[in-house]
């Protein structure tokens, strides 16, 4: 086991999951609970996060000064690694200027954190991110690689196996990053057992049995990945305490809600509630225009009903979300200030506080990608597993102006057709989400002789990590005006296809 000490660091999260990827076992315990995480793990080795505070002030977070004299390997990533020189009788100091961004270092001495990859004399792209610096090393320690603006980019006391970067390993900017946790976890910590998604499942599986004990649970099913993974593991835990409500708003893909009753009323053999509420949904849409009051009504009505279910089966002790980390962090506003909302994202937020319920929320920790994993060990079919992301208010964000039961027809027609020729073309596990959206706006055609005068589809597809930037996928001309051609001669109401060449930022992935 890595104890990885949490100071505050946005990207903590990721420090763990290249731990992970290495195939070792690590656990993040904030700083103030370190000394009693650690004794509980015994751990083999620790790694200390970056973080917003500064050494130089007189109340700034440390660790427990044992965990420097216990004889295991330590990892200063950052502030940690001005911590650690901090406490080892180093000096730190404000640097004139921070160090944001691209950075590129010069190896200076062969260093364990570098086996099998770096060489003396070598340079190689890091990510900085910091206002302080360490100015004075503790004994015993060297410098193994600089910067013009880092002369302590990487510092190790080989003898007593500690370890200190400047930089950021953990980002994806550091290309050679991950394999220097795993230098750290594997060569230095010397942890030759293999840790894997198997062991995952079975150790949240114990967690959810003891969190829960012999109470209820009641699961928001949406059709997704996150939700679905998250109900299938509650479900392995727990069996019949779980109950999966699956709020059916009418704004679905085609065949989405068929699939979703019969993966886990058939497959899995679970108590799912489905609630067919589409009528509800679309007479509160109508007439609505305005994006944000069409999210709003959506969120506020899916609560509503959720509710009403909830009711009806005699109420839950626990809710269940597949809340991943990158929700987690969007929902703490790292900037310190207020951020202003772009769209008020739906999710089962608002639910927790409403019901009154405590939460199990088993993914909190994994990133997408961990979750398909997650998901693929659990058994689920692979087209579940790797499909794009869908928004909680569905189609109804993707027809601008109002939403009635027709467009919503017509869109599925022509969605399905997208993704159709997507799939064929072997194109769809590229891709991080494609979809049409169906305009307000009608323009003229001619098709055999006759005058059209219909409504236009626009086609997304984005390439993506996160969700948070997005670029245009770069489809052939070819496909777009095969699909083109497949849509206007088979949806009806639909006359001309354009696609969207915006990138996030400016524009976002979704068009409402
Ligand atoms: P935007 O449009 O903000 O979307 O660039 C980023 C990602 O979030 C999805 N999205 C939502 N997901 N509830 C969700 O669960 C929502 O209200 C919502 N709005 C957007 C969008 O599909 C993309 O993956």
């Amino acid at each position: 086991t890595i104890l990885v000490v949490d100071f505050g660091s946005q990207v903590t999260q990721l420090i763990a999951r290249r731990v992970r990827e290495a195939g070792v076992y690590s656990e993040i315990a904030p700083y103030s609970k370190a000394e009693e995480a650690f004794e509980r793990l015994q751990p083999k080795g620790i790694i200390l996060s970056g973080g917003p505070d500064s050494v130089t002030n007189a109340d700034a977070p440390g660790i427990p000064q044992s965990f420097l004299t216990a004889g295991i390997p330590v990892f200063g990533i950052c502030y940690g690694q001005q911590v650690m020189a901090d406490q080892l009788g180093g000096k730190v100091e404000n640097a004139d200027m921070g160090e944001f961004g691209r950075a590129f270092i010069e190896v200076k001495k062969d260093c364990a954190l570098f086996h099998g990859l770096w060489q003396t004399g070598e340079r190689h792209q890091v990510w900085m991110s910091h206002g302080d610096k360490v100015d004075h090393l503790p004994d015993g320690f060297e410098v193994v690689a600089h910067s013009d603006n880092a002369p302590f980019a990487a510092v190790a006391d080989e003898k007593r196996k500690f370890y200190g970067v400047q930089f950021h390993p953990e980002v994806v900017h550091t290309p050679d990053g991950g394999k220097l946790i795993a230098n750290f976890a594997r060569h230095i910590c010397a942890i030759q057992e293999e840790w894997t998604m198997a062991e995952f499942r079975a150790q949240k599986i114990a967690e959810i049995r003891e969190q829960v004990g012999g109470r209820k649970v009641i699961c928001g099913l949406s059709g997704g990945v996150d939700s679905s993974v998250a109900a299938v593991l509650i479900h392995e835990a727990i069996g019949e305490q779980l109950t999966c409500v699956f709020v059916d708003h009418g704004l679905l893909r085609a065949g989405e809600a068929e699939q979703v009753v019969s993966l886990f009323r058939g497959h899995y053999d679970m108590p799912l509630v489905h609630v067919e509420a589409e009528e509800r949904f679309l007479a509160g849409l109508a007439g609505v225009t305005d994006p944000e009051k069409k999210r709003k009504f959506i969120g506020a009505t899916f609560i509503d009903v959720f509710d009403e279910e909830a009711e009806r089966i005699g109420g839950a002790d626990f809710l269940a979300q597949g809340t991943l980390y990158p929700d987690v962090i969007e929902s703490v506003s790292f900037t310190g200030g207020p951020s202003v909302t772009i769209k008020s994202h739906h999710n089962v937020g608002g639910l927790p506080e409403r019901m009154k319920m405590d939460l199990v929320e088993p993914l909190r920790e994994l990133f997408k990608d961990e979750v398909r994993a997650l998901g693929r060990e659990l058994g689920l079919p692979e087209p579940f597993v790797g499909r794009h992301p869908f928004p909680g208010p569905g189609l109804a964000i993707r027809i601008p102006g109002e939403v009635t039961k027709e467009a919503c027809d017509t869109l599925r027609k022509a969605d399905a057709i997208y993704l159709d020729e997507i799939r064929k073309a072997g194109l769809y596990d590229a891709i991080w989400q494609a979809f049409a959206v169906l305009l307000p706006v009608r323009t003229v055609g001619v098709m055999g002789d006759h005058r059209t005068y219909d409504r236009v589809c626009g086609l997304r597809a984005v390439t993506s990590t996160d969700g948070m930037t997005a670029d245009v996928y770069p489809f052939s001309a070819e496909f777009l005006s095969n699909v083109a051609t497949r849509i206007v001669n088979e949806v009806k109401g639909i006359n001309r296809v354009v696609y969207d060449y915006t990138s996030k930022p400016p524009g976002t992935i979704e068009w409402e």
